[in-house]
Formats: structure tokens, sequence, C-alpha cells
């Protein structure tokens, strides 16, 4: 009795003392307060975690979370049946059907919303396909997990792939000291077994460049390392508190290394308990609107250090490219860390890349080297755009089809109906201008303005390729074509391209005798890429390489193993916002018959993207699962991790005689 009289005495009294004690949430904005808003200050792990878990399983909102990604998926994922395939050679992932998964991850017994979530991400993942994105606020992006240190990979001089400390933001004696083991096992097998957790390509040797450090050049031209996740930097909460690092050092020097994630964030003034967290970051709430757009975690205080190009010179930078002159004066090198202007500069983009390449040439560079390390991708029209200035003879364009079911059917069939595309007089048909430069823009302006589409759906907004004539009416778009994917007999449209060629095709023909030709042949030109080249950057890579035959050097990845030159190329992303506006606006979301199909908005704060076209090589596979290894390889060592000009000074010397 009189235990439990203390005991009462003693929760009655911690509970006065501080109201935080059980509130994780609340002491990781108590103490944020208690540091003075400190813009170096980092929560604890065990609080972040503690409050993530403080938010109970809730089997409704998980049964419409899952309602809303399966009919999402179910609709438009043009991926679905494929998933289910085991790798083609080359590649590694486990083939998943994906609706079976999402339906048995809610006859499991959660005890928090957080697990829940975190399988949800974890299933997806396994896809690797990362235009397939499901980012639950409430757990993903709002804190970002730092080492405050970076990993890189190298071969030693007896041969072995070893892993190495890239960079230290705390204690600078610890760079270029080898990680043998992490947490007390093979740092190699550490490693790979988190790389193989990632989305980012079917290639396990990407995925593992993925996990750890890279360089890239900002949009100003400064080379640091990315921002993207890796190892080291997670935007996800990770498994443990800390990392356990065992280090040899100069002189054999063996010591072990502990670090705790450091873990920022800019939005810990913006709760003060769990139920602020959790009405703000996790549940949509219409009258709690998100107080920030866009969450730049990565960018403001982490100190960038910036490394230096010492075997070349850069002599003209666009948002997109930097192009530079290696010293010997002969060899020309355009890095292209992105695709990724605003709708609104992508002509200027165009001017700025051909700009560029002028530059090269007038001084007279014979060779080329295309670095396409870290690219993410961007705009597919700039993709066809820069084949097209190294290749002018034919418009570049990629066939695509999209998955046909009642809900597509139907959406092709509303927003054709309201298309302003099918009376319009062919542009290509308008003689060429012959501009001035001001013209020449104005000319790409309009173009490219005119032939903007409201909706995917719009079938007069392609062409058949057989035909090279646009599509007349939805039921010759949709055509008749089952192909098996997956085992499954699945509907796909007819093949189709972009009825103005990502409207690149008109602005040719507009401009048509202002692009200058250059001379570089296919033989002058070599692509190098570490396989993060995504998207429409694998568009790219993937034409040169098999169309014209450039050849290409993987850089990185496991040893003797060979290396994709691109990842990813789905065809187009959608995000689940757009499709339902895009949906919306056709009027689908209106029709009665069809609200058993139709996705329900999510009740949680909840960003989801999905592949809704798929694309196709030269030899009618499908891209995203057609393995294609880099014809050539080569590995970073101590100095070409940090200095990309003396990689391509090798390469140079290597491939370009
Ligand atoms: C935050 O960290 C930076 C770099 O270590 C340091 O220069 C700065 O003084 C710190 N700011 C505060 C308020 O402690
Ligand atoms: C979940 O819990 C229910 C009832 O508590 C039980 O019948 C079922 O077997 C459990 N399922 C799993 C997968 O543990
Ligand atoms: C390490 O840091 C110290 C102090 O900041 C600096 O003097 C030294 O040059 C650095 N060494 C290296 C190898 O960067
Ligand atoms: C390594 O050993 C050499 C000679 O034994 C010594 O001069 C040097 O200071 C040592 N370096 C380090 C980093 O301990
Ligand atoms: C470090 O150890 C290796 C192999 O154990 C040996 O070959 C090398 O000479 C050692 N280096 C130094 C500086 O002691
Ligand atoms: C947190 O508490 C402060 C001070 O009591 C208050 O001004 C602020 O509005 C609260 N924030 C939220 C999100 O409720
Ligand atoms: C569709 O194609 C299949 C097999 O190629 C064929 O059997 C069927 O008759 C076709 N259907 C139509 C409506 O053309
Ligand atoms: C492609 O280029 C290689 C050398 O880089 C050459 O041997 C081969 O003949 C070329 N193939 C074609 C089809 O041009």
């Amino acid at each position: 009795m009189k235990l439990i009289f203390y005991i009462l005495i003693f929760t009655l009294i911690t509970s006065l003392v501080d109201a935080n004690n059980n509130d994780a949430c609340a002491r990781i904005s108590h103490e944020y307060k208690r540091s003075d808003k400190n813009p170096n200050f980092s929560a604890k792990y065990s609080d972040v975690k503690e409050c993530f878990e403080s938010f109970p399983y809730n089997k409704e909102l998980a049964e419409k979370t899952i309602e809303t990604l399966k009919k999402t998926l179910q609709g438009f994922y043009v991926f679905l049946s494929e998933a289910k395939e085991k790798p083609k050679q080359g590649f590694s992932f486990r083939a998943v059907d994906l609706i079976e998964e999402l339906n048995s991850l809610l006859l499991k017994n959660y005890t928090t919303d957080y697990q829940f979530m975190t399988d949800i991400q974890n299933l997806f993942a396994e896809l690797k396909d990362p235009h397939l994105n499901f980012n639950p606020l409430c757990y993903k992006g709002l804190f970002l997990y730092s080492q405050q240190l970076s990993l890189y990979s190298v071969i030693n001089k007896d041969g072995m792939q070893i892993i190495k400390i890239f960079d230290d933001e705390i204690d600078n004696s610890t760079i270029d000291c080898e990680v043998t083991h992490i947490d007390g096992r093979s740092s190699m097998e550490v490693i790979k077994e988190f790389a193989d957790t990632l989305p980012n390509s079917k290639d396990a040797g990407v995925r593992f460049n993925s996990a750890l450090s890279g360089l890239k050049f900002t949009d100003g031209g400064n080379l640091i390392k990315t921002s993207r996740t890796s190892f080291t930097l997670r935007i996800q909460l990770p498994k443990k508190s800390s990392i356990e690092y065992s280090l040899v050092c100069k002189n054999n020097t063996s010591t072990k290394l502990t670090r705790e994630w450091k873990i920022e964030s800019a939005i810990y003034n913006m709760f003060n308990t769990s139920k602020d967290y959790w009405n703000k970051f996790c549940l949509i709430n219409e009258n709690i609107p998100l107080p920030i757009n866009e969450f730049n975690l990565n960018g403001g205080k982490m100190i960038s250090k910036v490394y230096n190009i010492r075997e070349g010179k850069m002599v003209y930078q666009s948002l997109m490219a930097k192009f530079f002159i290696l010293n010997n004066k002969k060899i020309g090198v355009v890095v292209i860390p992105n695709i990724f202007p605003s709708d609104m500069d992508l002509v200027n983009q165009m001017f700025e890349l051909q700009r560029g390449f002028n530059i090269l040439e007038e001084r007279g560079i014979r060779k080329l080297v295309l670095e396409f390390s870290e690219n993410l991708g961007g705009s597919v029209d700039l993709a066809l755009f820069l084949i097209y200035l190294l290749f002018p003879n034919s418009i570049p364009s990629f066939n695509n089809d999209m998955v046909v079911n009642d809900l597509t059917r139907e959406a092709l069939i509303l927003a054709t109906s309201q298309s302003p595309h099918e009376y319009f007089v062919d542009i290509t048909m308008i003689p060429p201008l012959n501009p001035s430069k001001g013209l020449a823009r104005w000319a790409a302006e309009t173009a490219y303005r005119i032939t903007y589409s409201n909706s995917v759906f719009d079938i007069f907004a392609y062409k058949n390729p057989k035909t090279n004539d646009h599509f007349h009416n939805v039921k010759e778009f949709i055509g008749n074509n089952t192909y098996m994917r997956g085992g499954i007999p699945t509907k796909y449209t007819s093949k189709f391209i972009n009825r103005y060629t990502n409207r690149l095709g008109i602005l040719i023909k507009l401009l048509s005798g202002n692009f200058k030709k250059y001379d570089w042949k296919s033989e002058d030109i070599i692509i190098l890429t570490n396989g993060i080249c995504g998207s429409s950057c694998s568009l790219i890579t993937q034409r040169m390489a098999e169309k014209y035959n450039v050849s290409t050097i993987g850089i990185g990845g496991y040893k003797d193993i060979p290396l994709s030159y691109a990842s990813f190329p789905g065809g187009e992303v959608y995000s689940f916002d757009n499709l339902i506006f895009d949906l919306n606006n056709i009027g689908l979301l209106r029709i009665k018959s069809l609200k058993h199909l139709i996705p329900p908005p999510f009740m949680i704060r909840a960003f989801l993207s999905f592949t809704l076209k798929e694309v196709y090589d030269g030899q009618d596979n499908v891209l995203e699962f057609t393995y294609k290894p880099a014809k050539h390889r080569l590995y970073y060592d101590e100095l070409s991790a940090r200095d990309p000009s003396i990689l391509w000074l090798e390469v140079a010397k290597k491939f370009m005689n």
C-alpha cells in the first residue's frame, strides 16, 4: 500500500515538475527553446524516435492511406505488372506484387503509425524505381540526420576495394583513414546492405555509389559534396542513435570512432507538443496550413567545402551545364549535373547550352567528355535538345505508352473531348523564319507556349510513330495491345511520341538555318557517369550510346562488376496532386460510375509520385527494365574522388586517342 502511495506521489510530482516528460515531441521543442534557438541545435535521437513512436497506429487511417495508394497505382502506375518480374541479368531487386503486399500490411498488428508508414516506404523502395515515391511528411524529410562525415571507396594497392573517410566536418584527422569495420562488421558489407535499401537504381553498383559521397556543381558553378541522402546523411530516422567506425589511419594506427547523428531541422520552433506536431505535420488539416512550402534542409546551414579543379579551366557555365577545357587544350569537358531549369527558363537554357558548345568549338576543341554523374534528370525537352545539338541528323524521340483500364480510358475520352489541339494547323508547316537572334528566341518561346497541353490524357498531344501523324481519336490511341508483363496480360495504349516531339520539332522548324552543325563525330565524344544519371539524363546517355555509338565509361561501383550508364529512365513521372488536379479539370472526378476506382484524397500529409508513362529503346525494350552496362570502367582514387578533372585527364589518356 505504501509503495503504491509513493509511486502515486512520485508520478504526481514529476508531472507537475515537467509536463514535457512524457511527451518526447514537447521535449524536443523545450530543449530547442533552452538552447536559445541555436541554429546548430541538434535534437536527441531518442527524443525524435520517441516522438515519432508516440502516435498510435490508427487502423482507419491506415486503411484510407492504403486505399489511396492502391487505387492510384492500380489506375496509373505503368510498371505495376512488370514489377512482378524477376530482374534481368545485371540487375538486382526483389520482384514485388505491390497491391498484394500493400494489402498484407493491413493484416499486421502495428502499434505505431510510424512503423506502418515506414513499412510502406520500405516496400516502395524495393521496386528500385525512385519515380515511385511515397513520402509521409510526418516522418520523412522534416529532420536531416547527419554523421558529419562522408565516405568513399577506392581500390587499394593490393587490388582490394575499401571504404575510406572522404570528409569530416568535426575532426579532419580522420580524413582518408580506411574504414575497416562499421559497427563491428566489414565496412563493405555494411555499405552494401544499406545501399540495397535505397530505391535509386536497379543496378546494385549504382546503389553503392548512391550510398557514398559524390561531388556536384552548384547552379553557380561551385563544386561541393552532393546533398543527396547517403549512408552518412539521411532524411529518414536511422535505426540506431550512433555509428561506430573502426579506422586504420596513417602509420597503421587503429582507432575507433563513434558518431551520434546530428539532427537538424527547420521546424524546431513550429510545435510545442506532440499534439501540435501531429496536427501540423502529419494530418491534412485545412484549418492549419503548412507553415513552410519548401523545407530547405540541405542548403543554408551546412558548411560546404568547395573543391577545386586543377587540370582544367571552366570556360562557360549555364544553370544546366559547365564547360571546361583541360590544360592540354585539346579536350573539352561538359559537365551536366542536372536538366532542371524552370519551365519559364527552358528556351533560355537551350540557347545557353548552344553557346557553351559554340565556345568549345571556337577554341578548336576536337574531343569532348560529357560527364553525367549525380544527375537526377529533369526536362525531357532539354534532354532531347542536347541530343539534337550534337546529332542533328534526326529529331530524337522515344516511344512511350501507358496502361489502359476503365479509369485511364475515361480520362483519355474526357481530356480529348476538351482538347485545344485537334484543329490546330500543324505549326510545323509554318515556313521557317530567318530571324535575328531576338526573333529566334521569341519564336522558340511561342512554339513552346502554344503547344502546351492541359492534360497528359489529351491524345491530340501525341502522334503515332508508325504513321508520323497525330492520333485522330481515342480508339486509335488505345489500339489493341495486350502484353504479358509479370505473368499478367496487361493492356497498354498504342506506342506514341509527343506530337510536337516534346515541342523540339517546331523549334527546329522555326529556327532552321540558325543551328550550327558541329564537327564532332561519335568517336570524338565519350560519356562518363557514376550511373547516377536518372530519368531524362538516362534518355541522353541511352540515345547517344545506342543510336549514335558514343562510348560510355562507368566510374565507381563494385570492382570488376559492370556498371550501368543510366538509371530509372521511367517515362513520365506524375505526382498524386497533379493527377487529381488533371482528373478534376477534365471532369473525371464527378463521374459516379467510376467512383469505386477513383483514388480518394489522403487524410495524411503525404507526397506521392509514380511513373505514368513508360519509355522504350530502339529495340522495343522497356528501358526501365533493360540492363545497359557502360563499355569501359574506371575507379576513383584519393585524388580523383576530390577532383574530377584528374578523372577527365585519365579518360582522355586511356580512351581518346
Ligand atoms: C554554429 O556552428 C558554427 C560552425 O561550427 C559556429 O561558427 C557558430 O558560432 C555556431 N553558432 C552558435 C550560435 O553556436
Ligand atoms: C493480430 O491480432 C489479432 C487479434 O488481436 C490476431 O487474431 C491476429 O492473429 C494477429 N495477426 C498477426 C499477424 O499477428
Ligand atoms: C585540419 O584542421 C586544422 C585546424 O582547423 C587545420 O589547421 C589543418 O590544416 C587541417 N588539416 C587538413 C589536412 O585539412
Ligand atoms: C608516422 O611515422 C613516422 C615515422 O615513424 C613519423 O615521423 C610520423 O610523424 C608518423 N605520422 C603520423 C601521422 O603519426
Ligand atoms: C602498415 O602495415 C602494412 C601491412 O601490415 C605494412 O606493409 C606497412 O609497411 C605498414 N606501414 C607502416 C607505415 O608501418
Ligand atoms: C507554442 O508556444 C508558444 C508560447 O507559449 C506560442 O506562442 C506558440 O503559438 C505555440 N506554438 C504552437 C504551434 O502552438
Ligand atoms: C485484339 O488483338 C487480339 C490478338 O492480337 C485479337 O484476337 C482480337 O480480335 C483483337 N481485338 C480487336 C477488337 O481488334
Ligand atoms: C562504334 O564505335 C566503335 C569504336 O568506338 C567501332 O569499333 C564500331 O565499329 C562502331 N559501330 C558502329 C555501328 O558505328
